[in-house]
């Protein structure tokens, strides 16, 4: 397994979350560099079972010898779909499910997927490169007001408009196809990333966050997982989630507190809360130690729940 596909964001404080019981049955839907699975094995015993999901085939590619653990399944879907696999797979019950949200290390860092503006690319930014419309295609089909919406609601950039705006006339010249060329559009005139002030990488951060995620449909997918790790979540099954950003991280801690996607708290008539889970963890953030090792941990928010 190589070490630079991804350096797993609170090893140590996600699986102790886990709470791994060595006969267990557990989920990694986000599988990556394999690096939190890799430790969910190591706790497992002979008996034990992890199925792991990721939507990049280049995820087992890279997996190594953990291929040949009998204990291990790897399942190459959107992890939406869990309900559906542990149905084919004839599990009912599971002891915990960990999601990691969001891209690894090589996503970022190979130009030719185009998640980075640091690099010129095609603009690509689809997780399963098998299918599905790329970002080019948001960016060049999407008219006007559709392209504000998602960088409003997925970047929270108050300048939405005005940003769709400079991208719809850049591309009545010629199609956004590349990294640079959306650079080049969202500044507004000719620059390369290198020549961005620090407010302009912000905002070029968010626009790139925000395409990242119409692409890939990261908030539906994340509803549609929590919604079925819940239901297979058997009484003391655990929940760890790891979110980079504030949408997701949102969506996550409403849905632990309330075991409901809109996040209305149910109360009976005496007031007393219902809800299917147990908050263990409400937002742990990575060390010091952790982040000066590994700088993309800064923002990694942990939260665990418990089954009830
Ligand atoms: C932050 S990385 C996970 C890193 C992993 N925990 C490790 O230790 O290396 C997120 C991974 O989840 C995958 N992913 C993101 N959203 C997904 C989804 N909806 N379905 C399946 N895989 C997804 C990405 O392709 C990426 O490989």
């Amino acid at each position: 397994m190589s070490e630079t596909y991804h350096i797993p964001a609170m090893l140590h404080e996600t699986i102790e979350g886990l709470r791994v019981r060595p006969d267990g049955t557990y989920v990694d839907v986000t599988f990556g560099g394999g690096g939190h699975s890799a430790a969910i094995l190591d706790d497992l015993g002979s008996n034990g079972r992890l199925y792991s999901f990721d939507r990049d085939i280049e995820a087992y590619e890279n997996a190594g010898s953990i291929r040949d653990d009998e204990r291990f399944t790897f399942v190459h879907s959107d992890f939406r779909y869990l309900g559906q696999w542990m149905d084919y797979y004839g599990v009912t019950e599971l002891d915990g499910v960990l999601a990691d949200l969001g891209v690894s290390f090589h996503h970022f860092d190979t130009a030719e997927r185009g998640f980075s503006f640091r690099f010129d690319g095609p603009l690509d930014m689809r997780m399963n490169r098998q299918g599905g419309r790329t970002a080019a295609d948001v960016v060049n089909g999407y008219n006007e007001d559709d392209l504000a919406r998602v960088l409003y609601l997925y970047g929270e950039l108050k300048q939405s408009r005005q940003l769709a705006k400079r991208i719809v006339k850049c591309r009545e010249q010629s199609p956004v196809m590349t990294t640079n060329d959306l650079v080049r559009a969202v500044a507004g005139k000719a620059v390369t990333a290198g020549q961005l002030t620090p407010l302009q990488k912000k905002e070029m951060t968010l626009v790139f966050q925000a395409l990242r995620m119409e692409v890939n449909d990261e908030l539906g997918a994340l509803r549609d997982m929590l919604q079925a790790a819940s239901e297979l979540l058997a009484p003391g099954g655990m929940l760890a989630v790891l979110t980079y950003h504030s949408l997701e991280d949102r969506l996550v801690k409403n849905f632990m507190r309330s075991g409901r996607l809109d996040g209305e708290i149910e109360k009976d008539f005496y007031g007393n809360i219902h809800t299917p889970f147990r908050l263990i963890e409400k937002g742990l953030t990575a060390s010091e130690e952790e982040v000066e090792r590994n700088p993309r941990a800064r923002s990694a928010k942990l939260r665990v729940a418990e089954k009830i």
